[in-house]
């Protein structure tokens, strides 16, 4: 039986079309990335499965990861994430250089999911991370990074909003005021971060294992519905919370301050799924009705540096995904359309026998900076010209005999018809004519 043509289940084939587009993409991050000092960096394609297991929780590690046994006996997997591979590098070189850290990548991710709309199982991930205190800047500073990448597009506040929380804030609410221990409070985040992709009736069922009454139900419910600042701030007076653990008044002050307030609002729902955040928690979502997905998850994380038995080193940073970024420019129409690029010279032969005459001249301007694209088997004069102006050629280059059996190369530049004869031996003088 013949093989399927089709890639492996929830991976994508970039034909050039697809890469013209994923490589804007792609040069928009590297562009916006650099614009604040962020330094590219790039890891290995695999890596030991204990470096998942360690911090990235038990989704990723039971549901999500593509992991084997190498001829070695070690348990290795795809990296599905890049956060421990970032955090892996910075352990090794955080003395030695200059802080706080800021580099970005990315990586091609594969995670073992359904695949749907939005979401497969190989994704290019843009990682943004800071690595140096845990003050609300470096959050902030962040958030501006996802923020400008996103107006660079075209975007504005009708077409994406950030959803922050704080694992902080969380954490004391959980063990202060609902009295959960470590192992409750985990269930909660897991059953909080579904809380929009299940049916309320099944929240309820869920909620009640929690043994939540009287005050502490009603508090529960007071969270869920804090909608405003205003809001979190009268439920943030109410449990008590600690205000040095999280300057939520500065926070916001600086969001405003910063001309960031369009964007970002509190959702109690944002935990996240990965297990190392500490402090912030972001989401990024499409405001489109079509594609309500999250574009970019991130947050702050102060613990991974004790993995690999080295001192607190706090980091913040986000992921942002190729496939929703995608679906995001195209659902708002912020998405140019590229063709392919036009070669400076199509070269080809009249007469038989000057295959590599032609080559030879290609190669000739190629040096000399030119795109240059080649046909080697003889063609008809109309043909070339067809064949040129399908790909947008700049100049077009015919190689003939002369009267005297001599190669001459006949250019015309398609733009202003000007035209021209050279020889093999003015190839110099010949690519003077197409630089113009
Ligand atoms: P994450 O929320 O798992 O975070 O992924 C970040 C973003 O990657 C998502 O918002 C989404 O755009 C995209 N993404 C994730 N999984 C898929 C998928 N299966 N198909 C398509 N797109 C996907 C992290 O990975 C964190 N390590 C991010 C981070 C960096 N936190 C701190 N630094």
């Amino acid at each position: 039986m013949a093989l399927s043509k089709k890639p492996y289940k929830g991976c994508r084939d970039l034909f050039p079309e697809n890469k013209r587009t994923q490589n804007y993409l792609f040069e928009m991050m590297k562009k916006t990335a650099s614009l604040h000092g962020y330094e590219p960096y790039d890891g290995p394609m695999l890596e030991e499965v204990s470096l998942y297991r360690a911090k990235s929780g038990q989704e990723l590690i039971n549901e999500q990861i593509y992991s084997f046994h190498d001829r070695g006996d070690r348990e290795v997997a795809i990296r599905p994430e890049m956060t421990p591979t970032v955090a892996r590098m910075v352990a090794q070189v955080y003395r030695e250089i200059p802080k706080p850290i800021r580099w970005y990548s990315i990586p091609n991710l594969m995670r073992y999911e359904r695949p749907q709309k939005g979401r497969l199982r190989e994704h290019w991930q843009f990682n943004v991370d800071i690595f140096g205190d845990n003050s609300i800047y470096m959050e902030l500073e962040v958030l501006q990074v996802a923020v400008d990448l996103f107006e660079q597009f075209g975007a504005n506040q009708n077409h994406f909003e950030i959803k922050i929380n704080n694992r902080k804030l969380i954490d004391h609410f959980f063990s202060s005021s609902l009295s959960l221990n470590e192992d409750q409070s985990l269930k909660l985040y897991k059953l909080l971060d579904r809380v929009k992709k299940i049916k309320p009736e099944a929240f309820k069922e869920e909620l009640a294992a929690f043994n939540l009454s009287g005050k502490t139900s009603e508090l529960f419910s007071d969270y869920l519905k804090i909608g405003s600042h205003k809001e979190l701030e009268d439920f943030l007076e109410k449990i008590e919370f600690p205000i040095e653990k999280w300057d939520y008044r500065s926070f916001f002050k600086v969001v405003n301050e910063l001309g960031l307030s369009d964007y970002i609002l509190y959702d109690p729902t944002i935990v996240r799924g990965l297990d190392y955040y500490t402090g912030l928690v972001f989401e990024i979502f499409d405001k489109h009705p079509d594609n309500r997905r999250a574009l970019c998850g991130g947050g702050a994380y102060e613990g991974l540096m004790s993995i690999f038995g080295e001192d607190q080193l706090p980091g913040v940073g986000f992921g942002l995904g190729d496939v929703t970024l995608k679906d995001f420019l195209e659902v708002h129409k912020l998405l140019p359309s590229f063709t392919q690029q036009a070669p400076s010279v199509f070269i080809a032969s009249e007469s038989e026998g000057l295959a590599s005459s032609v080559m030879k001249a290609a190669r000739f301007l190629r040096k000399e900076n030119l795109n240059t694209i080649h046909e080697v088997s003889k063609l008809k004069y109309k043909k070339i010209f067809q064949n040129a102006n399908k790909m947008g050629a700049k100049n077009v280059i015919i190689l003939q005999l002369n009267d005297s059996e001599k190669i001459q190369l006949k250019v015309k530049n398609m733009a202003s018809g000007e035209q021209k004869v050279f020889t093999m031996e003015g190839l110099e003088e010949c690519s003077n004519f197409c630089q113009q």
